[in-house]
C-alpha cells in the first residue's frame, strides 16, 4: 500500500511537470526568442549585391614590399637621399631612410653660406684675411646618424656661384665692399677647401666618400667662349681657371680614396663644353667623376638626356652619379602618378643596364629629397614618398624605381 501511494504521488508529480512544460512552450517561448538574437526577416540587414561591395581597403601585397631600394641595386650602385639635417629628428622616417639609402647629401647645410662665418671672419682680422672662419657644426647629429646606420655621405658643395656670400669676395669681408685680388681669392679658396676637408676627416673619418668640388660653373648660353659661366664671383675675381685651382686644392687635401666631382644641371645640353673644360683637370688627375643633377620631368626623354649623356661621360673615363634626381609631373594630369612611376622605372632600368653592360660607370643615384611636401619642387610631387602626417607612404614612383613588372618601362 505504502508503495502504491508513493507511485501515485510520483505519477502526479510527473503529470504536473508535463503540464507546466507545455505552458512554458506556449507562453514562455517569447522569453526565449528575446534571448536568442535571431532577427525577424524584416530586421535582417540587406546583403549587398556584388556591385555594391566597396573596394577592398587592404591592397594586394606587392612582393617588392619585402625589399628596399638599396637592396635591389646593391650590386649596381648606391642609392642616396638629400635631406635637411633636421629630418633625422623624426623617428618616423628612420626605417625608410636606413632601409632604402646608403648615401646621403645635405640639402643646404654643407653649402658655403651655411659654413662661412662673417662676424668671426671680420673679428679675426688681419689673421683671417686669407684664412676664413668656418663652422660645420650644424651637421653633427646627422653625421652621427649616418655613422650609426652605415650611410656614407656625399659632400655638396665646396665652390659654387650661388649660396656663397658676396662678402666672402671683398676686402675685410664687408658686404658690398671692394673685391679682393685674384691672389687673395685663391688663398681664401685654398684655405676654405683645406679647412673643410680637414675638419670633416678629423671629426668624421671615412664618412665622406665624395665631394662636389665645383657646382654649375658651365653655362654656355651665358658663358664665355668655352662655356664657362661669367656671372660667378669666382670667375669674376679669379678668372676662367678658378675651377682648375679648386680641383688642385681639393686633391691636395682630400683623403686617399675620396672621389672629387664636378656637378651640373642639364648636362645633356652642354656635355661637350663640360668635357672640354674639365680636360686639363682630368689630365692632371684631379677629378674622378661628373655629377648629373637630373631635375627632370615626365616629359623629358631619359634615354637621350640621361642615359646617353652618362654613357658619354663614362666613355671619357669619368665615374658618373645622378646627384639630385627628382621627376616632376603636372598634378592636373589624371595619370600623373602612373606616368611618373613609368619614368622612374625607365630611368632605373637604363642605369642598371648601362652599369651591367659596361657603358655607364654609375656609382650612385641620389633622390633629391625624402618626400613630396619637403621638395623644392613640391607642386610637381617629384619624389618617391608622401607623408600622411604620421608615416611615409610609398608612391607608385617608388615601385617604378624598383622596376615593378606591373609598371610599363616605356617613355611617352
Ligand atoms: C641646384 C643645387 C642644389 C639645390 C637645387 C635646388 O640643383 O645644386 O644644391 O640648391 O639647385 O634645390
Amino acid at each position: 500500500m505504502k508503495c502504491s501511494v508513493s507511485r501515485t504521488v510520483r505519477l502526479l508529480i510527473a503529470l504536473l511537470l508535463i503540464v507546466s512544460m507545455l505552458a512554458a512552450c506556449s507562453n514562455g517561448g517569447n522569453q526565449s526568442t528575446q534571448e536568442n538574437t535571431t532577427p525577424t526577416p524584416t530586421e535582417v540587414p540587406a546583403t549587398p549585391t556584388a556591385t555594391e561591395v566597396p573596394a577592398s581597403p587592404t591592397p594586394t601585397p606587392n612582393p617588392l614590399d619585402s625589399m628596399t631600394l638599396k637592396e635591389k641595386y646593391k650590386d649596381d650602385f648606391m642609392i642616396g637621399v638629400a635631406m635637411p639635417a633636421n629630418i633625422i629628428n623624426n623617428a618616423a622616417f628612420k626605417d625608410v631612410i636606413v632601409g632604402n639609402f646608403n648615401s646621403m647629401t645635405f640639402e643646404n647645410e654643407t653649402k658655403p653660406d651655411a659654413i662661412l662665418r662673417k662676424d668671426e671672419c671680420q673679428k679675426g682680422l688681419p689673421d683671417t684675411y686669407t684664412e676664413p672662419v668656418i663652422n660645420v657644426s650644424a651637421i653633427a647629429r646627422s653625421m652621427q646618424f649616418a655613422k650609426e646606420n652605415g650611410i656614407k655621405v656625399r659632400f655638396h658643395t665646396l665652390i659654387w656661384h650661388s649660396q656663397t656670400p658676396s662678402w666672402f669676395f671683398t676686402e675685410d669681408y664687408t658686404p658690398n665692399g671692394q673685391r679682393v685680388t685674384r691672389d687673395v681669392m685663391l688663398k681664401r679658396m685654398e684655405s676654405y677647401i683645406r679647412q673643410v676637408m680637414t675638419y670633416m676627416e678629423e671629426n668624421y673619418p671615412g664618412q665622406i666618400y665624395c665631394y662636389d668640388v665645383v657646382n654649375e660653373a658651365i653655362d654656355p648660353p651665358h658663358g664665355d667662349a668655352n662655356g664657362m659661366r661669367k656671372d660667378s664671383p669666382w670667375y669674376e675675381v679669379i678668372g676662367p681657371d678658378f675651377m682648375n685651382y679648386a680641383f688642385e686644392y681639393a686633391r691636395k687635401y682630400a683623403p686617399e680614396g675620396v672621389d672629387l666631382y664636378y656637378n651640373d644641371y642639364n648636362c645633356f645640353s652642354k656635355s661637350a663644353q663640360i668635357i672640354e673644360c674639365l680636360r686639363p683637370i682630368k689630365e692632371a688627375g684631379n677629378i674622378d667623376g661628373i655629377g648629373m643633377q637630373s631635375h627632370i620631368s615626365t616629359t623629358d626623354n631619359v634615354d637621350r638626356q640621361i642615359r646617353g649623356t652618362a654613357a658619354k661621360f663614362s666613355a671619357e673615363g669619368y665615374k658618373v652619379q645622378l646627384t639630385e634626381l627628382d621627376i616632376g609631373v603636372s598634378s592636373t594630369n589624371k595619370n600623373a602618378e602612373e606616368l611618373q612611376a613609368m619614368k622612374y622605372c625607365v630611368l632605373f632600368k637604363k642605369m642598371q643596364q648601362g652599369k651591367q653592360n659596361g657603358t655607364i660607370n654609375i656609382d650612385c643615384i641620389t633622390i633629391w629629397g625624402l618626400y613630396d611636401s619637403v621638395s623644392w619642387r613640391r607642386e610637381e610631387m617629384p619624389l618617391l614618398y608622401r607623408f600622411d602626417g604620421s608615416k611615409l607612404v610609398k608612391k607608385r614612383a617608388w615601385y617604378g624605381a624598383m622596376q615593378d613588372p606591373e609598371i610599363k618601362a616605356v617613355e611617352y
